[in-house]
């Protein structure tokens, strides 16, 4: 351990699993003192070399306002990463007016609470970062079946910027990260859904993996390299702006 976030708090939502999990671990091992919470936080299963004592865990739901007040309020946060999303998939004609609501409301309005309960906090302490977590694809990248998805992780970009520009002398900065294909649970369920559909999971497997120009997709551990950047002085400089980590698929 290096000590990179030695003395900062840190509020991670959606910690239980994939990149929020393991941006939660990787931020504990940076010496920060991390609130890991989920809306299922018993679903926070840590192994053993893994358990450390300046990382917390405890229940929060990003569609509930009274759920982060109470959360803001233990946490503290110089830190904030909203982590929570849900993936659906279709075209503009198969997504319903539910799926619009929930996907706005779980992928953008959470972070819109949230910011909200975090600044004035932060303020008070003269600074802070919050880190969205958007995605290469719908920001940056187009990709089939994901419109619902790809729409509101867009507005995350939007977000973003209009939170950074706001409060930008204030010492708060506030930046998004734009993954491309990630190793988590939720993929594999998405994985295994496509497989369902095509009637081979390898076909889905190669599909998902054939856009990925490096071959493979990430490890939730290396988006959390780039949360844990953000998340420390070593980005001081950096606000405003979308931190696009997807193995080149954007860049070709
Ligand atoms: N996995 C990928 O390929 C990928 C790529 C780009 C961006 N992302 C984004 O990264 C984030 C994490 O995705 P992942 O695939 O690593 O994890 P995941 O989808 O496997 O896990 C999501 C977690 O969110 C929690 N959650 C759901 N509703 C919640 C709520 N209301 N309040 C709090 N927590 C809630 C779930 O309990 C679960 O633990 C999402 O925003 C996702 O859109 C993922």
């Amino acid at each position: 351990m290096s000590e990179r976030l030695k003395g900062k708090n840190v509020l991670v939502t959606a910690a239980a699993q994939g990149i929020g999990l393991a941006s939660a671990i990787a931020m504990a091992r940076e010496g920060a003192k991390v609130y890991a919470t989920d809306i299922n936080p018993e679903k926070i299963n840590l192994i053993r070399d893994q358990i450390l004592e300046n990382l917390e865990i405890f229940e929060l739901d990003v569609t509930n306002n009274d759920s982060i007040h109470h959360g803001v309020a233990r946490a503290k946060p110089d830190v904030l990463f909203n982590c929570a999303g849900f993936v659906h998939h279709g075209t503009i004609l198969d997504a319903t007016d539910e799926e619009w609501d929930f996907a706005m409301d779980l992928n953008l309005r959470s972070m819109v609470r949230t910011t909200k309960a975090v600044l004035p906090g932060m303020l008070e302490r003269g600074g802070g970062s919050i880190i969205n977590m958007s995605s290469a694809l719908g920001s940056i990248i187009g990709a089939p079946n994901r419109c619902v998805y790809g729409t509101t992780k867009a507005a995350v970009v939007g977000l973003t910027k209009s939170v950074a520009v706001d409060f930008i002398t204030q010492g708060i900065r506030c930046n998004c990260i734009c993954p491309g294909t990630v190793d988590s649970p939720s993929w594999r369920d998405r994985v295994d859904a496509l497989g369902e559909q095509l009637g081979s999971r390898e076909e889905a497997l190669a599909q998902f993996v054939a856009r990925q120009p490096m071959g493979r997709v990430a490890k939730a551990e290396e988006i959390a390299a780039l949360v844990v950047y953000l998340a420390s002085d070593e980005s001081a400089f950096t606000t405003g702006h979308t931190h696009i980590i997807d193995g080149g698929w954007s860049g070709q």
